[in-house]
């Protein structure tokens, strides 16, 4: 049985407030078959019956696992590859320009997914950075299951096979039975950790680059800009930002310079909040009351 209007609902608005990914009418295809092998799991009839159950007994973690199962963890090595040359040829080098060659850089990749991104920027500094600098990556993401899968570092062969050049792979993964495993210096260079992006940045900045790549697709404007707001405070005024290749902060959030590197392109704050900005200006998620139970937890 398809999933009923009522139950729709109710995952599109739970969905919505705790991670802000907005589920149009019309995805209720997408609904069915994400929340299919849950309600297999609670050995429910089908969709409908298991959100239903979910709506009495308003547990804490089958919303989490609801809002879990309908983020879209879609990665791979060096995808789009141009972020990644832009950090050799453009970011590493401004920075340390900038900075002198011993400098430590900060690096946030937001909404790291199952790891891909993060191990693909410690792979690209292990080649550009001077010996005598060093770089921090902190990888962060909503998911607490792709989170686990990205501490890991383990990979499927199909996994490897989608984008990871083979002189990578025989440098930084060793082979663990039928997986591919990143090696400890390189994950050692990564912290994972969990972060909403509807919430305050994480600590641990202020970064020189944040990688913040195929997430706002997922956003109305107006939680677009709060997070590229939000996302001002916490980065170094010179500091450089990632998009994915079809997001843009043109039309979103006007206080960002668009700067052309290689095929594709970087963001610079042109209006850098300072840090003496009170948060309360910072414009915050919408938070309309519905139901206590539905209020996002805190996330560090
Ligand atoms: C399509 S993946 C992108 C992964 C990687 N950045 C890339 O470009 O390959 C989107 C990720 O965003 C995460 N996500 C969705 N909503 C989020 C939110 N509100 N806060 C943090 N992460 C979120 C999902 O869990 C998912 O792993």
């Amino acid at each position: 049985m398809a999933v009923s209007a009522e139950s729709f609902a109710f995952v599109a608005d739970l969905v919505r407030r705790r991670s802000a990914i907005q589920l149009a009418p019309g995805k209720e295809y997408l609904v069915e078959s994400r929340l299919l092998s849950l309600a297999r799991e609670d050995g429910a009839a089908d969709v409908d019956a298991f959100v239903r159950t979910v709506r009495s007994s308003a547990k804490e973690s089958d919303f989490a696992r609801i809002v879990e199962a309908l983020t879209t963890n879609e990665t791979s090595w060096f995808r789009d590859s141009a972020p990644f040359a832009a950090l050799q040829s453009y970011v590493v080098p401004e920075l340390i320009a900038a900075r002198g060659t011993s400098a430590r850089l900060k690096v946030w990749s937001a909404a790291c997914s199952t790891g891909q991104e993060p191990y693909s920027i410690a792979m690209t500094l292990a080649d550009c950075l001077p010996a005598s600098a060093s770089a921090d990556i902190l990888a962060t993401d909503l998911s607490e299951q792709v989170l686990a899968k990205a501490r890991e570092g383990r990979y499927s062969q199909l996994e490897v096979n989608r984008g990871l050049p083979a002189t990578m792979l025989v440098r930084h993964l060793s082979r663990v039975g039928a997986e591919w495993q990143i090696s400890q210096a390189l994950r050692n260079l990564v912290t994972f950790r969990q972060h909403n992006l509807l919430d305050l940045p994480p600590i641990g900045g202020p970064f020189d680059v944040v990688y913040l790549r195929n997430v706002l697709i997922y956003f109305d404007i107006a939680t677009k800009r709060a997070i590229l707001e939000r996302l001002r405070r916490v980065m170094k005024p010179d500091g450089i930002l990632m998009l994915g290749a079809a997001e843009t902060t043109i039309g979103v959030d006007d206080a960002w310079i668009r700067v052309p590197v290689g095929t594709g392109s970087v963001y610079r704050p042109n209006r850098p909040l300072a840090a003496s900005v009170p948060i309360s200006t910072v414009p915050q998620p919408r938070t309309a009351p519905y139901s206590s139970v539905l209020t996002r937890g805190a996330h560090s």
